[in-house]
């Protein structure tokens, strides 16, 4: 793992305002995507932050827990309704172990990239896969790397436009080690915040292949959670990942 990687760093610069800029995201189709493959089982949710999907699932009645690297984002979820009662592990998830395993295991929005190299993505897959069941599986949201949109390595672009914010990403490619280092600028009515996110960027067969190197193999990939097809065109997926055995 790269030395002096913080799961802590985003959230720390974000958690205060991470609902107010994600209200428009709606949970409801990864809900229903999770609850189908979760059958009654429990689910783990790596990266759990405020609980945008976790506590809607709770609410459901499944059996939810987290791994989480930053204790502001856990005491946002920890304030809201059912916060109190969720588990939650604050650590890094590509290493952090619970005591149990899960029918699900699910990383979301795009956060495998947060992990600052190939070989902690590795180990998250390696992590998730000896957390499932022997039904498991493991469910990863991601975006397809955009690198066109890059201009002698930089590119400004509008990351979220919506009615009551905007977030405009400045940001650098490093295509020898896939990484991108950005600043998000935050505009809301209260003013601009920056939020810096660094990224290990993923290709969609990339992650195959580090699931077939923790034992899992690729099931299904749509272009979202409503199952939409994944196709050239698509900018997103989930993908399914079910352990070989
Ligand atoms: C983009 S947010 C997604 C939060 C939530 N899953 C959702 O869909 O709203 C990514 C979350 O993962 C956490 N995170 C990033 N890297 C982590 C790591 N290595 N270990 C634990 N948590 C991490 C961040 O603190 C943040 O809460």
């Amino acid at each position: 793992m790269a030395s002096g990687f913080d799961p802590s760093e985003y959230g720390r610069h974000i958690a205060e305002v991470y609902d107010e800029l994600h209200a428009d995201l709606s949970p409801e189709a990864a809900l229903s995507v999770i609850a189908g493959y979760a059958a009654g089982g429990a689910v783990l949710e790596l990266g759990i932050g405020t609980g945008r999907i976790a506590l809607p699932l709770a609410a459901k009645g499944l059996d939810v827990e987290g791994i989480e690297g930053s204790p502001e984002m856990v005491a946002q979820l920890r304030r809201k309704p059912g916060g109190e009662a969720l588990r939650v592990e604050v650590g890094d998830f590509s290493t952090t172990t619970m005591d149990r395993r899960y029918a699900v295991v699910v990383l979301a929005y795009n956060t495998i990239n947060a992990l600052p190299s190939q070989d902690a993505q590795v180990q998250t897959f390696r992590n998730a896969a000896a957390h499932l069941d022997p039904s498991g599986v493991f469910l990863v949201e991601n975006w397809v790397p955009d690198v066109a949109g890059f201009h002698h390595g930089r590119a400004v672009r509008a990351h979220e436009v919506a009615e009551r914010h905007v977030i405009v990403e400045v940001a650098e490619l490093r295509p020898a080690e896939q990484r991108i280092s950005a600043t998000r600028l935050a505009f809301t009515a209260d003013g601009v915040r920056l939020l810096p996110v660094d990224h290990r960027y993923v290709w969609p067969a990339e992650l195959d292949l580090m699931a077939r190197l923790a034992g899992l193999h690729l099931e299904e990939r749509w272009q979202d959670w409503e199952r939409r097809p994944f196709t050239d065109q698509s900018t997103t997926y989930v993908a399914v990942y079910r352990r070989d055995d």
